[in-house]
């Protein structure tokens, strides 16, 4: 028999090597193909084409959101939508066929939007599947109790899809787990206890939910924890004493929006690494504990909507970036002082705290960076005009309820403003054109006068004045 490839010649045989390692690397695995093709046939509308490049025949290493580690195996899918684009969305549900990619070690589908169906089983067929991020989706149904059978994962987000029911205890099985994200779905029953072996957490996220019951007390077990969010249930009882122990390392701690009730432990000023603190609209009494003075890293703090007592202790922090004590029993007098220096608040709100000061003596070292400036509720007097003169990004601007006295034509109405309430003042003069470019407006029960600018504010927002005409109110006499 003749050898064929002695009679090739050694160039030919090179062109066809080459030929031959090219198809190899320019196809992905048979599998992977067909499993996202399938994926593919799976969603009914994709308006902004996320999966246009996905054309069979074509290499899939190479298709959008598709990535390819180990030579022809897809690795990780990953589809994001851009939530300021209204057509940036999927429909559809996930494809079983997935389950043909058998390298897949992560799954990212963020803020798709409109994919809906139950848990996708397909997770239980994919040995080496680490990471998986299917958030802000339409998904349903109950979280499967054989969730504890996914060992392998790494993080675990299923946030901000529609999931009802209980949080599966065999949760706890996941203990290579780092990150866990249930929030912003619609869970109900308890924070499961078996959470705490999930010693290598760090970050878990259940908030907005339905979740109720006391918050256990297992935080001795997480060591690496830097974010706790719980905000937006329906927690009762106190801050368990565990917490502390997250101390060194902790960042981020959010319980507001629960029914949470007790002091405050006096063990959170020793979070010398926090962040943001947020225990705002629970039931929290008795005094912010003097060890907040040792709080120097914090950068939002929001304890509104408690009951609270004096005294506020004075802090040691050298920039809050925004600050809400609003609502609770305080008597400030004056605006804190670490406040006014604050070299990058954007946000104070310190409604009903019991301040008293004249506003034009408040001289905030940097006003650049703020936004939204809340003093409702209180005895301030005097003006806002030099204030808002000086802060160029303003965005929302209330001090309903002062003893406000100024001119209202004086006042700077600057372009990112969207809303003004300084109801129930003193404040007189007329009602400038710029208004109309707020999103709301209340100058009600005031002792302003004239003819009001063309807006669609509705009669509360005006009422109340000396002698103010014009729709809404009645046409002013000529
Ligand atoms: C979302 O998906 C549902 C069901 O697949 C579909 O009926 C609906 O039209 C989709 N919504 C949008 C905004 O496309
Ligand atoms: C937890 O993390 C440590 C250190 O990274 C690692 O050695 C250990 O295997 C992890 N535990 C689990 C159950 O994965
Ligand atoms: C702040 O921390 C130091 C060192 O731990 C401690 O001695 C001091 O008492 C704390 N201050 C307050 C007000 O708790
Ligand atoms: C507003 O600011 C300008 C320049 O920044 C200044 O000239 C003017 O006097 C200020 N007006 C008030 C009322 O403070
Ligand atoms: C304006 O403020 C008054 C009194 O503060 C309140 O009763 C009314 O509902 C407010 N109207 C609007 C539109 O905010």
């Amino acid at each position: 028999m003749k050898n064929l490839s002695s009679s090739l010649s050694p160039f030919l045989v090179l062109i066809i090597a080459v030929y031959f390692i090219k198809i190899a690397s320019a196809t992905c695995h048979v599998d992977d193909e067909a499993g996202l093709l399938g994926f593919k046939s799976g969603i009914t509308q994709d308006p902004s084409g996320m999966l246009s490049t996905w054309k069979p025949g074509t290499d899939c290493c190479s298709w959008a959101g598709i990535n390819c580690l180990f030579e022809d195996r897809v690795t990780t899918i990953s589809l994001f939508g851009q939530l300021d684009e209204s057509n940036s969305f999927l429909s559809g549900t996930i494809s079983p066929s997935l389950s043909k990619l058998q390298d897949l070690n992560g799954i990212y589908f963020q803020n798709l939007r409109n994919i809906s169906g139950p848990f996708p089983d397909i997770l239980f067929g994919l040995p080496k599947l680490t990471y998986v991020y299917i958030e802000n989706n339409k998904l349903s149904g109950q979280i499967p109790v054989s969730i504890g059978r996914l060992t392998q994962l790494e993080a675990l987000s299923l946030a901000e899809n529609r999931f009802t029911g209980p949080i599966p205890s065999s949760i706890s099985k996941l203990n290579r787990l780092t990150q866990l994200n249930l929030g912003k779905n619609l869970l109900t029953g308890k924070f499961p206890e078996g959470i705490k072996q999930l010693r290598n957490l760090t970050y878990l996220n259940l908030e907005q939910n339905k979740l109720s019951g006391t918050i256990p007390d297992i935080f001795k077990s997480f060591p690496d924890l830097r974010i706790l969010s719980l905000t937006r249930n329906a927690f009762s009882g106190k801050i368990p004493e565990s917490v502390s122990s997250l101390a060194p390392r902790l960042m981020y701690l959010e319980l507001g929006h629960n029914a949470l009730s007790g002091q405050i432990p006096s063990f959170l000023g020793n979070f010398r690494a926090l962040d943001t603190l947020d225990i705002s609209w629970n039931s929290f009494t008795g005094v912010v504990p003097k060890t907040f003075a040792n709080l120097t890293k914090i950068f939002n703090l929001d304890l509104s909507h408690n009951s609270l007592n004096d005294p506020f202790p004075q802090m040691n922090v050298k920039g809050i970036e925004s600050l809400d004590l609003s609502y609770n029993n305080f008597h400030l007098k004056q605006i804190p002082k670490w406040v006014t220096s604050s070299p990058i608040i954007y946000s104070l709100k310190l409604a009903k705290c019991g301040i008293t000061m004249k506003l034009d003596n408040w001289k905030p070292a940097e006003t650049y960076f703020y936004d939204f400036i809340d003093l409702s509720e209180n005895e301030i007097s005097g003006s806002p005009v030099a204030l808002l003169n000086r802060t160029d990004f303003l965005v929302e601007f209330k001090a309903a309820g002062n003893k406000l006295k100024f001119d209202l034509g004086k006042l700077r109405i600057v372009e990112t403003l969207k809303e003004l309430d300084i109801s129930r003042n003193l404040v007189y003069g007329k009602v400038p054109t710029a208004v109309i470019e707020l999103k709301r407006l209340n100058v009600s029960y005031n002792h302003l006068c004239g003819q009001l600018p063309k807006t669609q504010f509705p009669v509360s927002s005006v009422v109340g004045n000396d002698c103010l005409c014009g729709s809404p109110l009645p046409p002013c006499k000529l």
